[in-house]
């Protein structure tokens, strides 16, 4: 389901008390766009960082975090995936108005339980699947961009017009629309992608430096062939406009043999059987999050060890060999 400009009504919600909680690369877009939509009463919630600075630069009126969610009618939860446990702890579900409606812009922490979410909260998802300045840049172009829209909790019934309202408000119901979708989708998708699909797709790189190298051939010649010279981008990026199998008709007769007949070939089973174990066992169980919130209770300690395991890949001594930038 789509939801266009026209199922959007800001005349009532341009008037709410609206929290920006963060002011990177959602925040600060997102927030300008709100600004530029006609909302009057916004006031950024910001840690002494960087970031404070740029807020009251761009004319917003900049208090701690747990000020400004003290004022909220509307919360827009937009700091990093994995500082918002923490920080909704410490600083943000003590303060919420009985009536305020969350605002996250990606699933995680909502679809993994991670925030302890009062009865009376309505919670939906604005997700903008771009960039941050793209989607101020956009705002700005008038042109469309994809978001998905979900509502998570509704307490209030009204939830769901909320969510259209301010996606509208930020751009979002242009064009083809924002997409209907929930926390679990959004964030389960992210995962597998970070935690099954690329991960294939590393080991592949892995393996294929390691076995053409057993081969004798020459660290410069692999790495240029394999991805040094832009091919894999240039190939997705033509699968992002035409295709992902139809991007072969750009290649030579002698590749698209070797690519559809090496494709039918290859045995996929135990990929398979591995992608369902990550996305059952450990994303969709929560597993993962449970984890990854210990883990970076304890430091992520873990994270820098496996910086320190990828420096031993024969791939990695080879970059460093050729004096790839750190
Ligand atoms: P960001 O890294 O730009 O966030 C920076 C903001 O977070 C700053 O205001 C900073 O003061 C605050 N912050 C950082 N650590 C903090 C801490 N420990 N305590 C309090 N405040 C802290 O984040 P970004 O990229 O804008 O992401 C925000 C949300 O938007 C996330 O949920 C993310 O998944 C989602 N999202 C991000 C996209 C992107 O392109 N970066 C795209 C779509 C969604």
């Amino acid at each position: 389901k789509f939801f266009y400009d026209s199922d959007a009504d800001l005349s009532a919600i341009r008037n709410k008390k609206v929290t920006f909680v963060g002011y990177g690369n959602q925040g600060s877009a997102q927030a300008l766009n709100l600004r530029d939509s006609g909302f009057e009463n916004i006031v950024v919630g910001n840690i002494d960082d960087e970031y404070k600075p740029r807020a009251i630069a761009d004319g917003f009126r900049t208090v701690s975090i747990s000020e400004a969610v003290s004022e909220g009618e509307v919360i827009f939860l937009l700091i990093p995936d994995e500082d918002q446990q923490q920080v909704w702890k410490d600083q943000i579900r003590d303060h919420l108005l009985p009536n305020a409606t969350l605002v996250v812009a990606s699933g995680y922490a909502v679809a993994f339980d991670l925030l302890e979410l009062p009865e009376t909260l309505d919670v939906v998802m604005v997700a903008p699947r771009m960039i941050g300045a793209g989607v101020r840049d956009r705002y700005v172009a008038k042109e469309p961009y994809p978001c998905f829209v979900s509502v998570e909790r509704n307490p209030s019934g009204k939830a769901l017009q909320t969510a259209i309202d301010l996606a509208c408000a930020i751009g979002a119901t242009r064009g083809r629309g924002a997409v209907e979708s929930s926390c679990l989708e959004e964030a389960g998708i992210d995962l597998f992608a970070e935690q099954a699909l690329w991960p294939a797709i590393n080991t592949c790189f892995l393996q294929a430096f390691q076995v053409l190298k057993g081969a004798g051939f020459s660290d410069e010649a692999i790495l240029f062939d394999m991805y040094l010279s832009k091919e894999p981008s240039e190939v997705f990026e033509r699968a992002s406009n035409v295709g992902f199998f139809k991007q072969l008709k750009f290649h030579s007769k002698t590749s698209q043999f070797g690519q559809l007949r090496g494709t039918k070939n290859s045995d996929g089973t135990a990929l398979k059987a591995q992608f369902e174990k990550v996305l059952h066992k450990d994303i969709l169980s929560g597993d993962f999050a449970r984890y990854w919130s210990n883990s970076l209770a304890g430091g992520a300690t873990e994270l820098e060890q496996l910086w320190k395991d990828v420096e031993e890949e024969p791939i990695q001594i080879a970059e460093n060999n050729l004096g790839l930038q750190k």
